[in-house]
């Protein structure tokens, strides 16, 4: 609880109210929703929140940039992030995260850098940080709706997931859109964990 005390709240704030408003807003959204999840499960809120606040500190930084730091942070850019240098804006923030503010905890570190694909083996803090992102209330009314995987996280982490995933992985099929090897291998895991 002591490292949850020095989390550094204010720098991260700071930073926030530099983007844009709506992806401020987004980003406000985002950390009562996982506040309100992480209460749901017992998960630390704290936790929750500071991840949710920090995860798109470089959601619109210029694509140059994005891959710049990659590079500077030794963070693997593979072919599909090299054309599509957003996919790195989590990984970029957890690191710049643990260099530039000391932020060490590895839980906190991996729901930032992981919250756009998830990943095999998520933990329930990633999983809280995740489904807020995707389900927080401002995306009411998006194509394909998300309002019963908001309520089911409510209930279940790991089946909201589950609906979440499997709901997007159908929408961009069914776009002729690709869909990620992180996305994939998140919805292979999450379903090897479906009782029988
Ligand atoms: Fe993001
Ligand atoms: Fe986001």
């Amino acid at each position: 609880m002591e490292a949850q005390l020095s989390l550094p709240f204010a720098q991260v704030r700071e930073r926030l109210g530099r983007l844009p408003g709506p992806l401020r807003e987004h980003v406000e959204r985002v950390a009562r929703e996982a506040v309100a999840l992480a209460r749901c499960h017992g998960v630390d809120p704290v936790a929750a929140d500071f991840a949710a606040l920090a995860h798109d500190l470089f959601r619109v930084e210029p694509s140059t940039t994005l891959l710049d730091c990659a590079r500077s942070y030794r963070i693997p850019v593979d072919a599909v992030r090299e054309r599509t240098p957003i996919l790195v804006h989590g990984a970029v923030t957890a690191e710049w995260l643990r260099r530039e503010l000391g932020v060490h905890d590895h839980g906190i570190l991996s729901a930032v850098q992981y919250h756009t694909t998830g990943r095999p083996g998520m933990s329930p803090l990633e999983m809280v940080v995740f489904l807020a992102d995707k389900t927080e209330p401002g995306r009411q009314g998006e194509s394909p709706g998300w309002d019963d995987v908001r309520e089911a996280a409510r209930h279940r982490l790991e089946g909201a997931l589950l609906l979440f995933l499997e709901r997007h992985v159908e929408h961009l099929r069914a776009q002729g859109l690709p869909v990620l090897d992180d996305t994939s291998a998140t919805l292979a895991w999450v379903r090897s964990r479906r009782g029988p």
